[in-house]
Formats: structure tokens, sequence, C-alpha cells
């Protein structure tokens, strides 16, 4: 069994792509002369490793049902690091939001409370699923509440990443890549959910 395994799994997976998320906004900080500035592009340059990271573990089981292959089932079975990364890099994302805020008097003042309600929302769901990623946590909610939390939550943050590439549209039209990825991501997975209740209704039929 051992033998099939990738060398990086498991919380040595977490490690490596957390570790260069670390590398990637270190750069950014040190390379930028202008701190204000660098701090800005690290915040954008973490929200794309997060959503990087993001379309790995919302696309894994899709990925699996409709094109099975070894490296397929290993997103499907690393899916959970991947998350916790996913859920690290926004952690950076949002340490680094703090900082702008302290760097940048006209931050926070610039923004409004309903502006601020899709990322918070997005949080509190990143949040909840990291913590209940844990067996101790997990047991105490159950299985029927664990599977609502993380299937609304997945939901939820593909729904916030759609909105603020989205929004951004009229700042650059580059923002239309990553809003169609978006959007194909959430056909795929669709195709796949479907895919899949296919699969086990012929299973049935069959036995
Ligand atoms: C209240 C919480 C949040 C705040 C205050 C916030 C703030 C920011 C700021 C200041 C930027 C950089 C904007 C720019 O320079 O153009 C940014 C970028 C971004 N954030 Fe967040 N964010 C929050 C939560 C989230 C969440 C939860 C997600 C996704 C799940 C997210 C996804 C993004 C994306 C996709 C970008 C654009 C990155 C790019 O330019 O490619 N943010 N955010």
């Amino acid at each position: 069994m051992n033998a099939t395994l990738p060398r990086y799994h498991g919380w040595s997976l977490f490690g490596l792509l957390s570790l260069l998320v670390l590398l990637m906004t270190g750069a950014i900080l040190l390379l930028n002369p202008d701190l204000v500035e660098a701090t800005r592009s690290a915040i954008r340059a973490t929200a794309r490793t997060s959503f990087v990271l993001f379309l790995a573990a919302f696309l894994a089981s899709a990925f699996a049902v409709l094109v099975p292959s070894p490296l397929s089932k290993s997103l499907v079975r690393e899916r959970r690091f991947i998350g916790l990364a996913f859920a690290f890099s926004h952690l950076v994302h949002a340490v680094l939001i703090y900082s702008y805020g302290q760097l940048n008097p006209e931050f926070w003042p610039g923004r409004t409370t309903v502006g601020n309600i899709p990322g918070s929302l997005g949080y509190l769901f990143i949040v909840l699923m990291a913590l209940t990623s844990f067996k101790t946590p997990a047991k105490m909610i159950g299985p029927k509440t664990w599977k609502a939390l993380h299937v609304t939550g997945m939901w939820v943050l593909a729904a916030v990443f759609t909105y603020s590439n989205f929004k951004r549209i009229p700042m650059s039209a580059w923002y239309v890549l990553p809003f169609g990825m978006m959007c194909a991501a959430i056909a795929l997975r669709l195709v796949g959910k479907l895919a899949l209740r296919n699969k086990r209704s012929q299973r049935h039929a069959y036995s």
C-alpha cells in the first residue's frame, strides 16, 4: 500500500503547501520596496493560492467520478489536507488584511459593512470547516451536521470566489479568467454529482 502513496501526503503535503504559501508571501514582501503596496500584492497573491487549493478540494470527487485515475484518486484521498492548506492560505490572507489595515488607516473606513459580509461569511465557514476536520469536533457535531456544514461551506466559498472575481471585472478584464474558471468548476461539480447518482442507481438496478 505504502508503495503507491506519493512522497508528499497527509500532513507532509499540508506542510509543503503551507511552506510554499509562506515563501511566496515572504518573497513578495521582501522584493517590493513599498511595504503598503507589497502587502496589497501579497493579499491578492494569497487569494490566488487559496483559489487554486479551493478548486482542487472542490473538484476532487467530480474528477474521481468523471476521469478516474491515480491522480484524481489521490486528490480525493488528500482532500482534507488540501482543504486545511486552503484554510492556512486564507489565514495568511487575513493576517495580511489586518496588517494592511494598520499600514493604511483609510482601508477599513473605505469599506462598507455590507461589502464585508461575503468575506466574513466565507471566513466563518473556513473556521468551522477547519475545526471540524479534526476527529473530536467532528464526533461532537455528528456525521449529518458535519456533512451539511461541509457541503454548505463549499458552496458558500464557491459563491464568495465567484462574486469576488466578478466584482473586479470592471477593474481588469483578466478577472474574467478566474470568474470563468469558477463557473466551469461549479458546472463540473454538478455533472460529477449527477454521474455519481447515475452510477449508484445502475448498481442498485443490477444488484
Ligand atoms: C472580510 C473578509 C475579507 C476582506 C476584508 C478581504 C479583503 C481583500 C482585499 C483588500 C483584497 C485585495 C484587493 C485588491 O487589491 O484589488 C482581496 C482580494 C481577494 N480576496 Fe479577499 N478579503 C476577505 C475575505 C475573502 C474570502 C473569504 C475570499 C474567498 C473565499 C476572498 C477572496 C478574494 C479574492 C478572489 C481576491 C482577488 C484576488 C486577485 O486579485 O486575484 N477574500 N481581499
